[in-house]
This record gives C-alpha cells, sequence and structure tokens, in this order.
C-alpha cells in the first residue's frame, strides 16, 4: 500500500511548508500530497483560500501580493513555499500529488510540472494532478493526456467510480469517512487506483487493508508505512507501480 504524506508530514511540522516535506522524506513516504493556490504569476503551496488558519495573515490569498505573502509565517519560522521550491527539496526522490485548489492554477501546474522534469530529476509520471474540480481535470486531460490525474471525491457518488473513469482519471481519491468496498471494488473494476484520505487511525488503515486499496493519505508516514509493512525503496516511486 503507497503511503503518501498528506500536505507534507503535516503531524509533524506545519502543513504545506518545506518542513513538512522534509519530515516526509525523512519518513520515506511514497509520495507527497500538496495543495496550491495561484497567486500572481506562481503556485503557493497552501491548503486554504483564507490565510488566518495555518499563517500569521489575513484575508484571501488570491487577494495578497506575492511580496506580502513571502512575509508571513506559516507556523514554526516557516515560509509559504511555492510549488517550484517544493520540487526543487523533493528533487525526484519521491512521487508528488498536486492537488489543484484555485480554478485558475492548472496551466501552471503544467509548467511547473515540466520546469521539474527539466531541472529537478523528476519524470512526468511521478506526477499526479488532482482536485474536486472536475472540469480542471477534464481540461488537463484534453491539454496533458501525459499527465495522469486524481479524481477528488468527498462523497460516495450513485454511479460510485463512473465519474472517475469519464474524466479519464488514473484514480480516485476518496474520502475514508465516504469510502465502502463497494467502491473500492468498482474502481479496481474500472481499472482505476484508489487512494483514500485522511488515514491516521491503525483501525482504518486495517479496514482499508483488507479492501485493498491502492494508497492512503497520512499526516503521519513513518507511522503509516511501519503499520501496513509498507517497503521502503531507494529507488524512485512511480504511481504506476
Ligand atoms: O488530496 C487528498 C486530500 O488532501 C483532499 O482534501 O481538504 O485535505 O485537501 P484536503
Ligand atoms: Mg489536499
Amino acid at each position: 500500500m503507497k503511503i503518501i504524506a498528506h500536505r507534507g508530514a503535516s503531524g509533524l511540522a506545519p502543513e504545506n511548508t518545506l518542513k513538512a516535506v522534509d519530515q516526509a522524506l525523512k519518513s520515506e513516504a511514497c509520495a507527497i500530497e500538496v495543495d496550491v493556490y495561484r497567486s500572481g504569476d506562481r503556485l503557493m503551496v497552501i491548503h486554504d483560500r483564507w490565510l488566518h488558519r495555518r499563517t500569521n495573515g489575513t484575508g484571501q490569498i488570491t487577494r495578497t501580493s506575492l511580496q506580502q505573502l513571502e512575509a508571513l509565517d506559516a507556523g514554526e519560522g516557516e515560509k509559504i513555499p511555492s510549488l517550484r521550491q517544493v520540487l526543487e527539496r523533493v528533487a525526484g526522490r519521491c512521487d508528488i500529488n498536486v492537488e489543484l485548489k484555485g480554478d485558475d492554477t492548472l496551466e501552471l501546474a503544467h509548467q511547473v510540472i515540466d520546469y521539474a522534469c527539466e531541472h529537478y530529476g523528476f519524470s512526468t509520471d511521478q506526477f499526479l494532478l488532482s482536485s474536486f474540480n472536475h472540469h480542471l481535470l477534464a481540461q488537463s486531460r484534453q491539454l496533458r493526456p501525459d499527465l495522469k490525474l486524481g479524481a477528488l471525491t468527498a462523497c460516495l457518488p450513485v454511479d460510485l467510480a463512473a465519474f472517475a473513469q469519464q474524466l479519464g482519471a488514473y484514480s480516485i481519491n476518496c474520502d475514508v469517512d465516504f469510502t465502502n468496498q463497494a467502491l473500492v471494488e468498482d474502481a479496481h473494476q474500472r481499472g482505476l487506483k484508489v487512494f483514500v484520505y485522511t488515514v491516521d487511525e491503525e483501525e482504518d488503515i486495517e479496514m482499508l487493508s483488507q479492501w485493498k486499496v491502492d494508497g492512503i493519505f497520512s499526516n503521519f508516514p513513518c507511522r503509516a508505512r511501519a503499520k501496513t509493512g509498507s517497503k521502503v525503496s531507494a529507488a524512485k516511486q512511480v504511481w504506476a507501480d
């Protein structure tokens, strides 16, 4: 079972910061998930549209200048990193799931991924683009059919995983609270991987292992890895394995 560090190893360091990324790398997570919003011509790694929960700032990220954002404390003296900074830090050592939060993030995400493949030792295969905004996923499918897509859902759809297959997704990324065995089996029958968020409880890990899900998003990747017996590999972890 693949262990994906959720917002970096966000149980151990402020979420979506370089410190959380470092902790995820130290935990030897197979992949790291980060959330991105756009500010000007940059993708910034942050989960919330509003700044007050995770930083000492206020207001909306999309209405705050880059200069102001760079001055904020995102916890323990960490800054809000750009996606490019995160990828430079990871340097191809594990897979990356970029979750698109803002509806203006897609084009820049494609550009940053290409840049990281050219300059930071990644291959395109190592990226999974996901979003709750399925219009963005459909656009990405048209523009960049080479990029893997994770179709996020926070519900249990009537047609189970059909929506993800229609999007041409690689995986269904579903909420542990609305995941059942029927959804997992349906997704697998459609050729989709199943990644479940956010899974930190031992009983949930056991249940999902029995259902044979392909991966879990964990705030404590090291602990999750120990519980699942997930093997560490020095080699790059590619989503396809
Ligand atoms: O991508 C999995 C998970 O991160 C989706 O929910 O709100 O934590 O971004 P959220
Ligand atoms: Mg996320």
